[in-house]
């Protein structure tokens, strides 16, 4: 790929062995080499390389922070990475109209905290919020804890602003709280890993800032007194903004691996967070409180802003923390009618016991998402074989409940072969015409999402 170095003047472009190395794997643990690294600095970057590419049918991956989880950022054969991190600006905080316009390399934790200078609020709040950029969390859908009660990545996206793989830059949606004209390419366009078009720009719905958090711990002793809180919770009305679960396993590794005095002995704990007006928030927090307490749990409240911090650092640090375990894991993240999160907890447990494969389990309790690591050390082929058998199980076990195969992580090369098992092969089919559309040479993130075919 030497031949691009002078193609493209004034961009950035590197072939070093070094940067392809860096460039080459995302929180999948999945590597592959790309051709080469170009760091576009505006729009009109994108729109040459994308030119170039289309010419001389190079794949482009488009790649944020690499915090994907399924390989969506890792490069395909011959691949040049195109790499954000020079397009990281927050470009206008409209207070007005309530929207941000940024371009897709700032990060997520950047901007909520730029927007909570001036008392505004950004919920999408990926795990790897510090780290992860808006464009990865467009590309993914990203969730969070706060999705149950604030939605997801798709619905605060207004306004893409996207280069096609021919290199014709469109602006998708629309600036104003309303618009129904045509097809919504927007909402297409979220979720769409890197496989129709590379953004450039977006503007984001803000919210007002809640006027009060409070911050609830609740400790169980049984495995499926937490599901069974988590239901009781939801269908007594109240949404908390996050319902979150670790079970005993994840409990240990995240408290080993970044004390917070959280308790080893629990089967499962919940961490539950409000918002709003504090006198309403009380009361709910009340109401949550004792269901708890019904189900067996001892609450804890946080005291201040200190302690609310350290259990998120805590929970957010899960996913590194399950490293202790086993070198290597299968990562995956289910979602199942939240009525169903105890019987899916259950069947885990069985599947693990039967299989003698250690799995841990953590997520959105709230949403019914559930993040399952079959821990497996890839180096021991024996094993690793069983722990990618037991992911079709998991699979079917959440079709069956009525759920899906990924909440919040996306397909790309990790769940490429199972999508028939939740998709028909009509939807596939209407899928495939859709990305020959944007990208009839298939040079955008080739690969990905779709079934490898023969
Ligand atoms: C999380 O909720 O921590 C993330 O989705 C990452 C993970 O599943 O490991
Ligand atoms: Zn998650």
């Amino acid at each position: 790929m030497k031949q691009i170095i002078g193609k493209l003047p004034g961009i950035k472009i590197s072939t070093a062995p070094e940067d392809l190395i860096c460039y080459g794997f995302d929180a999948s643990g999945i590597e592959k080499s790309p051709s080469a690294v170009v760091w576009p600095q505006c729009t009109e970057d994108v729109v040459k390389v994308m030119k170039y590419a289309y010419e001389h049918n190079i794949p482009v991956v488009p790649r944020g922070a690499g915090t994907g989880m399924t390989a969506g950022a890792v490069p395909s054969k011959g691949a040049i990475v195109l790499s954000f991190e020079k397009m990281k600006k927050i470009l206008e905080i409209d207070s007005q109209n309530l929207t941000v316009l940024c371009e897709p390399g700032v990060i997520n934790g950047k901007l909520q905290n730029e927007l909570e200078r001036t008392g505004f609020f950004y919920p999408p709040d990926p795990a790897s919020m510090d780290f992860c950029t808006i464009g990865g969390n467009i590309a993914e859908n990203a969730g969070g804890p706060r999705a149950l009660k604030y939605g997801v990545t798709r619905d605060y996206v207004m306004e893409i602003e996207a280069v096609l793989p021919n290199g014709d830059l469109i602006t998708t949606g629309v600036r104003t709280a309303k618009g129904v004209v045509g097809y919504d390419v927007t909402r297409l366009l979220v979720g769409s890993e890197g496989t129709l078009s590379v953004f450039t720009k977006a503007r984001l719905k803000i919210l007002p800032m809640p006027e009060e958090v409070i911050t609830l711990l609740a400790i169980f002793n049984r495995l499926e007194a937490s599901g069974e809180a988590v239901s009781k919770i939801i269908s007594s009305k109240i949404i908390p903004r996050t319902l979150e679960f670790m079970d005993h396993e994840t409990i240990k590794a995240v408290e080993n691996f970044k004390p917070v005095g959280l308790p080893k002995d629990a089967e499962a704990i919940l961490l539950i967070e409000l918002d709003g007006y504090p006198a309403s928030i009380k009361l709910d927090a009340e109401k949550i409180a004792d269901i708890c307490e019904h189900f067996g749990a001892e609450i804890k409240m946080a005291e201040d802003e200190d302690a609310r911090s350290k259990l998120w650092v805590s929970r957010r640090a899960i996913s590194p923390a399950l490293y202790q375990i086993k070198p290597s894991k299968i990562n995956e993240d289910i979602v199942v009618p939240r009525s169903k999160v105890t019987e899916m907890l259950k069947r885990l447990r069985r599947l693990s016991e039967e299989s003698g494969i250690k799995i841990v389990n953590f997520g959105h309790a709230g949403d019914g998402n559930i993040h399952v690591n079959i821990m497996v050390d890839k180096a021991n082929k024996e094993e690793y074989a069983k722990g990618l058998s037991l992911v079709e199980r998991v699979f079917q076990d959440t079709l069956s409940l009525g759920g899906t195969i990924s909440g919040e992580h996306g397909v790309g090369l990790t769940k490429a072969g199972y999508i028939g098992m939740e998709l028909s092969e009509k939807e596939i089919e209407i899928m495939e015409s859709i990305k020959k559309v944007f990208d009839p040479k298939n040079i955008l993130n080739p690969e990905k999402i779709f079934p490898r075919k023969g």
